[in-house]
Formats: C-alpha cells, structure tokens, sequence
C-alpha cells in the first residue's frame, strides 16, 4: 500500500514542508491544525500515521478476536482514509462499513485505496461515507451498527465528548483508540463513565470491577499500552527515521451494551524482571501488585517472565498475546 501511495500522490510532491508541518502537529493535535483536505496530505497521513494506528487496531482486534467476529456492521467516526476498515479486514469480512469524516480528500482516498486493495478481497463489503461534522448529527441521522469506531478523533476537537451519548446510541459495541498520553487517557476515562452512564459495560482493557480504575487518580502514571511496528522504507523516508521500527503509544476502551466478563486481570505497568522474580501491578480493586517469585512458582514465573504491559494475567497463567514483538514496553 504504501508504494501505491506514493507513487500515486508523492512521488512528486514538492510541498514537503506541508508535511513536515502537519507531522509537526500530529505531536499535539488539539493545539495545532490538522485539518486535512489535500489528497497528498490525506495520502501522507495514510503512510506516516494510519499504517502506525493500523498496527494498534490489529493488535486490539487480535486480543479480542471472539468479540470482532460477530462485527457484521460498522460506523467509524472520523475515519479518515478508513484506517480501520483496513485494519478488520485482515480478519474477516463486513457486511457495511460507514465512515463519517469531514474531510472530503480523507474520503477521495478511502474509496481509492478500497478499489485497489479490498474491492476484489471482500467484494460484498458495502462502503459508504457521509461527509460532514459528526458533532451536528442527530441519532436518527446515524445508521445501525454492530459497532461504532472513535479512533484518534477526539484528540482533534475540542468538546467533542458532549456528543457521544447521541452518536452510540444506535451501535451495540463502541471502541475508542487516542493517543497513549495523559491526555488520551483522560479522554478515555471520560468517555468511560457516559457509556457506563448509557448502559454500557467495559470489554477492555479494564478488568476491575464496578466502573473502578486504579490509575483515574495517579499523578505519575495513566492506562497506555506500547506496541512496536516495522517501518517500511517510504515510511523511514517519509518521517525522516534511520530506525526499522517504531513504538506507537496509545489508550483504548473497548465497551458493549451486553456484558462480556473478563477470566484475568489487565497487566497495566511494564513489568520488572529480575533472575528471581517478575513484579507488575494489574487493574484490579484488590491486591493488584503482584510479585512472582521463581522459588515459590516455577512455572508461574517461566510464564510472567515473556508478559509485557496489556496481557491478561490470571492466577496461574498469564495470557501472552501471541505477538512476534515481544519487546521492551
Ligand atoms: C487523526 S485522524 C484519524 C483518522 C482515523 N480514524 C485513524 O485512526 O487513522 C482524525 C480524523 O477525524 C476527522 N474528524 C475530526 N473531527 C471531526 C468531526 N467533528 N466530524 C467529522 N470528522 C472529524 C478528521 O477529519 C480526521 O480524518
């Protein structure tokens, strides 16, 4: 895809101080413009971000397979170049996606990029975009949906929490992906305690009970999780990167009208292994420091030793997602 991109829409594009001004902002999107509508720009986003937050999506879905797989329909807020519509359809196919954007180059290069890349692999996957400002629709103006996506939106507009109430209401899961900053976690929990207020109930990542969480009040830490990406060669090129990697840090709320129980607890610290022990704390009401040690646990301790941030830990055994990255976050 990115070759594609770029032969298509940069190659010779010689503006490159657009880019570097709208990389620029992507650092704090709330105090900078990153309004696009130019189809390089909403080309380059694709390249330098999209395919960044495409890789936090996947490892989201891949988490919570069982869940994703009943999605037959889904209405994305702010969807951009449908970075999630890529992103799910590595894992299975859609009966509709609908993506609510305001920026018309945004949906020039959706459809582009779905007649290239999806057209042939889900031809049954109807894709649709309304074109506006998802703060001024009505519920009624919004269609059915399994599930509803705010992923990397809000950080863009201020006040724009008011309106979810109105935009869930017609959606049965919701997910929320932001940047893995104080900020982003704050916007979370916020938009944590309306979906409670609706009705819904937290999927993921939080696993202690009652609408209770152990970093709401923590000055020094906040709920992120880190997953490290490969950079393709345009992408090095692009954000002016030697490395062949990246880590992209982000928080997230999965949440659905019908409950689906947790069987562990969330690892949400980067755990700190010694030859003889792995400490971490989890999110849980109660006793959520946990220490293993190898001498009382042997294979407790093999266990906790490969975990990182974000895996379920469960008395006994810890859920390692099965990822080739596992890496140092
Ligand atoms: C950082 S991009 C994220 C795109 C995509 N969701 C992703 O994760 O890659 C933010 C998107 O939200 C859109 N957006 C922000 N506020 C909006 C609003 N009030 N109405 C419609 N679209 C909005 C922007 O145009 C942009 O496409």
């Amino acid at each position: 895809m990115d070759d594609f991109i770029y032969a298509n829409y940069l190659v010779n594009y010689s503006k490159k101080k657009n880019l570097e001004d709208l990389f620029c902002a992507y650092q704090s999107p709330a105090q900078r413009n990153t309004y696009i509508n130019d189809h390089s720009l909403a080309a380059f986003y694709m390249i330098t971000r999209g395919r960044s937050i495409m890789g936090v999506m996947e490892k989201i879905i891949r988490q919570h397979l069982d869940v994703f797989h009943d999605v037959e329909s889904v209405v994305d807020f702010g969807g951009g170049p449908g970075t999630f519509l890529f992103a799910l359809s590595k894992f299975k196919t859609l009966n509709k996606y609908t993506n609510v954007e305001r920026s018309g180059a945004f949906i020039d290069i959706l459809n582009v990029l779905v007649e290239e890349f999806l057209s042939s692999s889900i031809p049954h996957t109807h894709v649709d975009s309304i074109s506006c400002n998802y703060l001024k629709l009505k519920p009624q103006d919004i269609p059915t949906n399994d599930l509803c996506v705010f992923s990397y939106t809000f950080c863009e507009c201020n006040n724009s929490l008011g309106s979810i109430s109105g935009l869930v209401e017609n959606s049965n899961m919701v997910l929320i992906i932001e940047p893995g900053t104080p900020s982003g976690f704050n916007t979370i929990i916020q938009a944590r305690d309306k979906l409670i207020e609706k009705g819904f109930s937290t999927i993921a990542p939080c696993t202690a009970s009652s609408g209770f969480c152990p970093l709401r009040d923590s000055e020094s830490d906040w709920c992120h999780f880190v997953e490290r990406l490969d950079r393709s060669r345009i992408q090095r090129r692009l954000k002016n990167g030697v490395l062949g990697y990246e880590y992209e840090k982000y928080s997230y709320l999965l949440m659905s009208k019908y409950p689906i129980p947790s069987d562990g607890k969330r690892i949400i610290s980067r755990p700190n292994k010694t030859k003889h022990s792995v400490s971490f704390n989890i999110c849980s009401e109660k006793n959520s420091h946990i220490v293993v040690t190898k001498r009382e646990n042997k294979n407790q301790f093999k266990i906790v030793k490969k975990s990182i941030r974000g895996d379920l830990y469960r008395r006994g055994s810890v859920e390692v997602s099965c990822d080739e990255s596992r890496s140092k976050p």
